[in-house]
């Protein structure tokens, strides 16, 4: 017995925030940022929080699925981005959707959560502790950015996409996920300042920061990687993929991964242009637009993988 999925969904914010539009009051470029990272615009939330975005994503997987939302056993939201420190996402989008009998958690995990959030259940699932799962990548990260930092600021927008699985004799063939806590430091969000005993201030929140080389050193030696790993794990050729469903942080890190894999960009489908990076939202956003466009077939071969701060990273290869 495995993880199947059986319904997605996706939601952006309306509001559309083009790189002209950063140009307005950011030293940037429309063609520096098309060029070094392959986006057009953004979706930024003007009033909508995580979790809002999170239950418009759940009620869509959920129809689609065409399941009742009390057979939902386990909801887990992968988000760095939560509204609150507490109660988490997850518990908010449970009472939204009317999934009373499902055990809710948020997992924390930037950019990977989405696939981690499948590494867990597909766990589950498999071992027969539960039968039906919805997982959620929900992000706001225009809330936690310096809209003054040109070189954070330009990379990342808001959404969020969700999946149902259910237990099924095919599905999900393989997961992997992992980490490396000494790399922390290269991609980063202070979630509050410390010392507000000592100082007497009021708690602020705090910003995000980034080596951005850094962090490309590592993805375009990562993403190939695990990639590799997983057909390897499970004795399946690249060529025998359909669809390579690679989270989308830089045009540049997925042409990369082409090279790398030798896998031609047909392969690799891109909707980074228009959403930037939505963090653990990008991989369930762009498998919803491809399920939506019918561009699925029953049968098909994915491969699915994310990496992010942490850093963190995560695959999972399966049937469709
Ligand atoms: N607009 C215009 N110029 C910019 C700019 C912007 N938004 N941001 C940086 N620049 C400038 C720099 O100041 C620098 O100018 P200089 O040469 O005069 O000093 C020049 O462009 C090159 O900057 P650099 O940082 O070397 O560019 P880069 O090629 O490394 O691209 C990133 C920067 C951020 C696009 C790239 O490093 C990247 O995508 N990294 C991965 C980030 C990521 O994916 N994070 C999330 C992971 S989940």
């Amino acid at each position: 017995m495995t993880a199947r999925i059986i319904g997605t969904g996706s939601y952006a914010p309306e509001r559309i925030v083009t790189n002209k539009d950063l140009m307005k009051f950011l030293d940037t470029d429309d063609e520096w940022i098309r060029e070094r990272t392959g986006i057009c615009e953004r979706r930024v939330s003007a009033g909508e929080g995580t979790s809002d975005l999170a239950i418009h994503a759940a009620e869509r997987a959920i129809t689609d699925a065409g399941i009742d939302p009390k057979e939902i056993e386990i909801l887990i939201v992968g988000t760095c981005t939560p509204d609150n420190g507490f109660p988490s996402a997850a518990t908010d989008v449970q009472r939204a959707v009317g999934a009373v009998n499902a055990v809710a958690f948020d997992v924390t995990a930037a950019c990977s959560g989405f696939i981690y959030g499948l590494h867990i259940v597909q766990s589950f699932i498999r071992c027969g502790i539960y039968k039906t799962a919805l997982v959620i990548g929900a992000e706001t990260i225009s809330k936690v950015l310096d809209w003054t930092d040109r070189g954070t600021c330009i990379l990342f927008g808001d959404g969020a996409g969700a999946a149902v699985l259910r237990a099924d004799e095919t599905g999900v063939i393989r997961t992997l996920a992992g980490s490396d806590g000494r790399k922390g430091h290269v991609l980063g969000c202070q979630a509050r300042t410390m010392d507000n005993f000592l100082t007497g201030r009021k708690p602020e929140p705090g910003f995000m920061t980034m080596d951005g080389q850094e962090v490309f050193k590592f993805a375009v030696k990562k993403v190939p990687e695990i990639v590799s790993q997983i057909l390897e794990e499970s004795g399946i050729g690249r060529e025998q993929v359909d669809h390579y469903v690679l989270h989308q942080a830089n045009i540049r890190i997925l042409e990369s991964a082409s090279r790398r894999l030798k896998v031609p960009m047909e392969k690799i489908p891109v909707n980074i242009d228009r959403y930037g990076n939505t963090s653990a939202a990008s991989v369930p956003i762009l498998l919803d637009e491809m399920n939506r466009e019918g561009r699925l077939k029953r049968g098909d071969t994915l491969v699915m993988a994310g990496f992010g701060a942490g850093l963190t990273w995560g695959a999972a290869l399966l049937k469709w």
